[in-house]
């Protein structure tokens, strides 16, 4: 994969949509950029994928949707790969507002502020009700932006987790399951060195705290931005996480290693 490929959409579980997309990392891999729509009473979108793929997400999205539907943006962070079509979505859809927390909207407005009609704050530790289930914002173990809140979903045991336990990949795959337990523990732990590298500077024991808390949750189902949908497998992404404090930091090729990169592209 040589650039940012849409996939189709497909059920994560009963009322809950993925679409799925792919980011090519040269010499690391590709990395998956999922967005999720849960069909509650009121509709949440939870991110807008990536900005070179707009066009064909507004597609994607309108195949499991009708846009002008959805009542909210679950915004889990700001981060270019999460606010792909922000802009696309509050204008396909009217009465969505976007569930963010304070410094989201600040960094929004560092860029173009979000219309503060159309926003809803949200802390970690507080719910909202979407109609007939209420989503509970939880601040996952791992993230690389501030702002970032995942959420519960009691309904479907789902947690959205963000940026939090994703990984690496070298091809594409229609679940974590489907990686091999091998693939997904070093592509999980690569993903977490590069995208959190303060990890390796945390106190383990508040670390496990962390982990802990979402172990409590009994998540059937995990949603990550950058992982395929994992089912029935929360405690091996929580010890493949519990592992990246402890691994090597990642350390990105320098100019010599992207000339031979380079060398190698062009034969
Ligand atoms: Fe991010
Ligand atoms: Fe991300």
């Amino acid at each position: 994969m040589d650039k940012p490929t849409m996939f189709e959409p497909y059920q994560a579980a009963a009322d809950i949509d993925i679409i799925p997309s792919y980011f090519p990392i040269p010499g690391l891999g590709i990395v998956p950029v999922n967005a999720f729509v849960l069909k509650a009473a009121q509709p949440v979108l939870v991110d807008t994928g990536l900005v070179p793929l707009s066009d064909e997400f507004m597609e994607k999205l309108s195949s499991v949707i009708d846009p002008a539907d959805l009542h909210w943006l679950w915004l889990t962070h700001t981060d270019q790969d999460h606010i792909g079509s922000l802009w696309r979505v509050l204008e396909a859809a009217p009465k969505l507002r976007v569930i963010t927390t304070y410094l989201g909207v600040g960094k929004m407005s560092l860029f173009k502020p979000l219309p503060m009609d159309r926003i809803y704050l949200l802390n970690p530790g507080q719910s909202i009700d979407v109609g007939a289930r209420v989503l509970t914002a939880i601040k996952p173990p791992s993230y690389d932006a501030p702002e970032t809140p995942g959420f519960y979903d009691p309904k479907t045991a789902a947690f959205f987790s963000s940026d939090c336990f994703g990984a690496l990949m070298s091809e594409p795959a229609d679940s974590a399951a489907g990686m091999g337990a091998e693939n997904l523990q070093k592509g999980m732990i690569s993903w977490a060195t590069l995208d959190a590298p303060w990890l390796h500077t945390v106190d383990r024991t508040l670390f496990d705290k962390s982990l802990n808390r979402i172990r409590k949750l009994s998540a059937k189902l995990i949603l990550s931005a950058h992982l395929p949908i994992a089912l029935d497998m929360t405690e091996e992404l929580i010890e493949n996480l519990g592992a990246a404090p402890e691994a090597q930091p990642f350390v990105g090729p320098d100019q010599k290693a992207l000339e031979a990169m380079l060398a190698e592209m062009t034969g």
